[in-house]
């Protein structure tokens, strides 16, 4: 057998035969962790990602982490001054922002459903909230109002176009997130009295699009829409929707393309004294992790092997198919303790539930790896912990740690 099932993940290297990531082999991590199953982060990769939007993308442009992607407190402390804000989707995620260092001013809310807890710690922190209905808009005016406190408010549009291409679409026909384009006007006349401070808007097309053109149509469609409301806005939020490569045969987002047509699309459409904001969760942190499952039990069943391992989809419910996916994609994947050894079998490696979707590759080709093995399973670093059923079966949570 020739050739692995994945190319080996940019930013990661090999010490002794074994995966190393920030420099040291995983072995070692997983020592200091306390234990497998272990999400492993490593930050300079995140800070690499951060200087290569930086550099990519037009200097007005401010960038925004939204937490949803890794909710790891350590990481998002540390992300407080790397970048220029949080979008967060909950008061639980305000608050966890808050604690991490960043100022609520700094800070955007969006969601349908936000509860009244959810808008008054939003409230509360001057957070700007991006409203989803017209009856939000008066849910929060009247915490407001009770609370003598302005309310810093966007409005989350649903457009007539979506983010072509994309895993996720949330424009674009009938949603549940935003105020439908047409009726905007309306809303932004009624938003201009107390208590409100009418800030501007946020629209949020789609997530995880590898096409940069798509991703650059969707954001001139953004600015034209905008300008065509002819009202001051001092913040847009034109959404993200940058994507990650998860499989074999995805092209990595051509980022420099967007960046490019980003700048071109303000030449033409320039917003002046705008606040432009883009919004981004697993372009930032997604290629940075890496989850570390040991094996428990190699085992074979009719003709087919099976790696048993410590971890499963409790943990990483992504990689086995289950979050987002249409058709099952295996997620790059590789035996830690093995990583300069070429693949010779071709193996399943499922985790610990029973369940039949448990199942963190799927005929996946590998050199051989025996009980005590570790297989890494890569792209760990966004939607992994957080986005699992952690509590399914009892199991233990998983160990974390940002190297
Ligand atoms: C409003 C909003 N912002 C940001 C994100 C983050 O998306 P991603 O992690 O794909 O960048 C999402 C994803 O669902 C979202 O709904």
């Amino acid at each position: 057998m020739s050739g692995r099932s994945h190319a080996w993940p940019e930013g990661f290297g090999c010490l002794d035969g074994e995966l190393a990531v920030a420099g040291q082999p995983v072995s070692h991590w997983i020592a200091q962790a306390g234990g497998t199953p272990l999400f492993l982060y490593d930050r300079a990769l995140i800070e690499r990602r951060i200087a290569q939007l930086r550099a990519a993308l037009p200097s007005r442009v401010a960038l925004h982490y939204a937490i949803k992607a890794n909710p790891m407190p350590e990481l998002v402390a540390w992300m407080a001054d790397k970048v220029d804000g949080f979008d967060v989707a909950s008061g639980g995620e305000l608050t966890l922002a808050r604690e991490a260092g960043m100022a609520g001013s700094h800070v955007s809310i969006a969601g349908p459903g936000k509860t009244e807890r959810d808008l008054t710690i939003a409230i509360e922190a001057d957070a700007l909230i991006n409203l989803e209905s017209e009856r939000e808009a008066e849910r929060a005016a009247a915490i407001g109002i009770a609370r003598g406190k302005p309310v810093r408010v966007a409005i989350r549009v649903n457009p007539d176009f979506e983010l072509k291409g994309s895993g996720m679409r949330m424009g674009g026909g009938a949603k549940p997130f935003g105020v439908d384009a047409a009726r905007v006007p309306a809303l932004i006349a009624r938003l201009q009295a107390a208590p409100f401070l009418f800030e501007g808007l946020h629209l949020y097309a789609g997530s995880q699009a590898l096409d940069a053109g798509a991703i650059a149509t969707m954001q001139r469609q953004t600015l034209d829409y905008a300008a065509s409301l002819k009202v001051p806005l001092r913040h847009l939020n034109i959404g993200g929707g940058f994507g990650v490569p998860y499989a074999p045969g995805d092209t990595p987002l051509d980022l420099a393309a967007v960046g490019e047509a980003l700048a071109q699309a303000l030449d033409a459409v320039p917003l002046l004294g705008t606040q432009i904001v883009v919004e981004l969760g697993r372009y930032l942190v997604a290629e940075a992790g890496v989850y570390l499952t040991r094996i428990i039990d190699r085992k074979r069943s009719h003709d087919s092997i099976f790696l048993v391992v410590d971890g499963g989809l409790h943990h990483q419910l992504a990689a086995s198919g289950n979050f987002g996916q249409v058709i099952r994609r295996n997620y790059p994947i590789a035996v830690a303790s093995a990583y300069d050894r070429a693949p010779t079998e071709t193996v399943s490696v499922v985790g610990c539930l029973c369940t039949p979707l448990d199942r963190l590759g799927d005929k996946v080709a590998l050199p051989e790896a025996a009980e005590g093995d570790v297989i890494a399973v890569f792209l760990a670093g966004a939607y992994g912990r957080s986005a699992s059923p952690s509590r399914f079966l009892g199991h233990p949570e998983p160990f974390e740690l940002l190297v």
